[in-house]
Formats: C-alpha cells, sequence, structure tokens
C-alpha cells in the first residue's frame, strides 16, 4: 500500500516520505480499514508518541495522521461490533501506525459508523477536534465545576475564554460550548476575528493586539497555547471556575479554581453525538486544505496560513 513515513524527529513535516509499505494485519480485537479520508495535526512531529510505542522503543518509520473515515474491509480475531463493509471514522492509536496511509488496523472499539450521508472528508476531519471539544466541555470543564452543569445547560452568563477559536479544536469549542448556553470569548491572531464570529463567539480578543486582562473574569478557560497567554488567562478565572489545557501539564492554576490538562481519547458513543450535530446542523466543520496521497506531503508542508483543517483524500 501507499503510505507516508516519517524517521526523523528534527526534520518534522518536511521529513516525510511516500513510500509502498505492506498492507497492516489485523490484531485482537482490530478491524483494517480502507481510509478515504485522513486528518492530520500540525504538531504531531512533537508527539513523543510519533516515534516510540507503548514501551517507549523506537518504532521509525512510522506512519503518522491519527483520524480517518473510510469502509472496514476486515476483522481481526475477536471483533464484535463492525462488519466488513461498513462505513466508519474515529482516532486511531498514537502509538501505532496511522492513516495516511491506504490501510490502517485499528481497535474496533476506536471508531464509530459514519452515516452514509456524510462524506468521508467530513467524517475525517471530526474525531480529534470534536472529541477534545466534547471531552472538554463534558468530562473535564462542566462537570469538574460544581454549579456550572446544570441540568445539561450552562447557567446563563457562564463565559467560557476560548483561545484558538478559529482552530480546529477552538471552533468546536466554541460551537458546542454556545449549544450549552455559555457565553464565548474568542482568541486568536487579527485575522482570526470575523471566522471565530462566525463560529458563534461573541467578543474576540485578537491576542497580539487587545489586552487580554480587559475581558475581565471569566468561569471557564479553553487553552490550546499555554506559556505566558496560560498564565495570564488563569488570573481571570472567577471563584469556583476551571483551567483547561490540552497542550500539556498546566503551568498556571486559578487563584480559587481547577487546572486540568488531558489528552482526548476515542469514544463511540461521542463520536455518534458529534457527526448527528453535522448531519443535523448544530455543528460545522472547520475544512481548509483537501489534497490528494499523492499531492499530501506538500499540502502538509504549507507556505501560507493554515485556513482550517488540512484533509487528505487518500481514495479517489
Ligand atoms: N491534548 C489533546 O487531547 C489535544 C487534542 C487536540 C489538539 N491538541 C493540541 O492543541 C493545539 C491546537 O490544536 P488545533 O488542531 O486546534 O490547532 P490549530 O487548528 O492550529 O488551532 C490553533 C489556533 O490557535 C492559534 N494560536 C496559536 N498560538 C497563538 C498565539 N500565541 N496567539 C494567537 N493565536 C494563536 C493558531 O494560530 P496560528 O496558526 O497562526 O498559530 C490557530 O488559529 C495543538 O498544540 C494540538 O497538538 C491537543
Amino acid at each position: 500500500m501507499k503510505a507516508i513515513v516519517v524517521t526523523d524527529q528534527a526534520a518534522g513535516t518536511a521529513g516525510m516520505t511516500l513510500v509502498e509499505r505492506p498492507e497492516p494485519p489485523a490484531a485482537i480485537n482490530d478491524v483494517i480499514v480502507q481510509i478515504h479520508a485522513s486528518g492530520f495535526v500540525p504538531t504531531e512531529m512533537e508527539w513523543p508518541s510519533t516515534w516510540t510505542d507503548r514501551a517507549d522503543r523506537d518504532r521509525t518509520p512510522s506512519i503518522p495522521g491519527h483520524e480517518l473515515a473510510g469502509v472496514v474491509t476486515a476483522l481481526g480475531y475477536g471483533t464484535t461490533g463492525l462488519s466488513v463493509g461498513q462505513r466508519v471514522f474515529g482516532l486511531a492509536d498514537w502509538h501505532r501506525d496511522g492513516t495516511l496511509a491506504e490501510y490502517v488496523a485499528i481497535e474496533a472499539r476506536n471508531l464509530a459508523p459514519l452515516p452514509g450521508d456524510v462524506e468521508f472528508t467530513v467524517g475525517a476531519s471530526l474525531p480529534i477536534s470534536g472529541l477534545t471539544a466534547w471531552q472538554w466541555l463534558f468530562e473535564h470543564g462542566l462537570t469538574a465545576w460544581q454549579g456550572l452543569f446544570e441540568h445539561g445547560r450552562l447557567q446563563a452568563g457562564q463565559s467560557v475564554l476560548a483561545h484558538g477559536a478559529a482552530g480546529a479544536v477552538g471552533t468546536m469549542v466554541t460551537q458546542l460550548a454556545r449549544e450549552f448556553g455559555a457565553y464565548v470569548i474568542g482568541t486568536g491572531r487579527a485575522g482570526d476575528r470575523q471566522k471565530a464570529l462566525d463560529f458563534g463567539a461573541q467578543e474576540f480578543v485578537d491576542l497580539d493586539n487587545d489586552a487580554l486582562k480587559d475581558v475581565g473574569g471569566v468561569d471557564l478557560v479553553f487553552d490550546v497555547i499555554g506559556g505566558d497567554i496560560q498564565k495570564r488567562s488563569a488570573g481571570l478565572i472567577r471563584a469556583g471556575g476551571t483551567l483547561v489545557s490540552i497542550v500539556g501539564p498546566t503551568e498556571a492554576r486559578p487563584a480559587d479554581g481547577l487546572a486540568i490538562d488531558f489528552v482526548v481519547e476515542s469514544d463511540r458513543g461521542q463520536l455518534g453525538e458529534i457527526v448527528q450535530r453535522v448531519r443535523d446542523g448544530r455543528l460545522r466543520t472547520n475544512i481548509g486544505n483537501i489534497a490528494t496521497l499523492d499531492d499530501a506531503i506538500a499540502a502538509l508542508n504549507p507556505t501560507e496560513r493554515r485556513t482550517g483543517k488540512t484533509i487528505i483524500h487518500v481514495q479517489p
């Protein structure tokens, strides 16, 4: 099969090569998926799991990409719940070969059915950003915060500071937080203002030109940036509020609140909730460039700023 591999962490995405690789075998509880579309997170080359297996051994050359949509072509021993020919989408294991390839071996539990009216490119754009936003809101943000999550809705006036609000995760966070009643203040670069507002943010802070402290107090901070911006954001959190980071262990903590960091996990039920929202129009995707596998290396090494998530269309 055709696959993109990386061998050199220092080279980053520029070190990607398109090669022939054997098709992967299906282990216990795996399925083999013929990949139709694949998502890629630009920071993957920085993740240790791109380079090592679970025992911390070198696993290069490794195939990056963890989001996929495709069709099941084989079942491993003992696999239940999915069938050959079924359309699926989901999130592949961080430590195994990924989805920038024609086939992937993946545990069935990491996949959900992809409804027939949802395109593969859309399915491949959802898993990481959708699940991260979902888990941030419902497992780490709202439920961790006493008093906020009441009868499934935020209390009126409670506010969320969503950093990187025009990005892949930020657009999902903004839309879900709005759906559940939050007042959303998005942040990002100057050029992101209109996009963040279009995805539902009620205010926007240009982190290069506006003063973050002018937003006043907020109840929940969603951090995709870290460093000094995380520290300054922690200082804005009202008593009882929460800072949730997805960019490593939190370096700052609210004076009177919680600080949480987490890594997204696949969840079939949550993938189903997310794709249903796409079908009925409650969630919009944030897809930028779409390229074929043959053109993927150029697309994943853009010379201009990304305008949304890059999706690789593996099957023509
Ligand atoms: N822990 C987890 O489970 C998890 C899950 C998903 C993602 N992540 C991580 O979360 C981060 C965001 O992922 P993503 O896919 O949403 O990335 P993305 O699509 O690039 O979105 C991030 C947005 O934040 C903006 N931004 C970053 N630094 C900024 C700064 N200093 N000032 C203003 N704007 C800034 C970016 O603008 P520029 O492009 O101009 O920098 C971009 O618009 C990545 O580091 C990713 O690895 C973690």
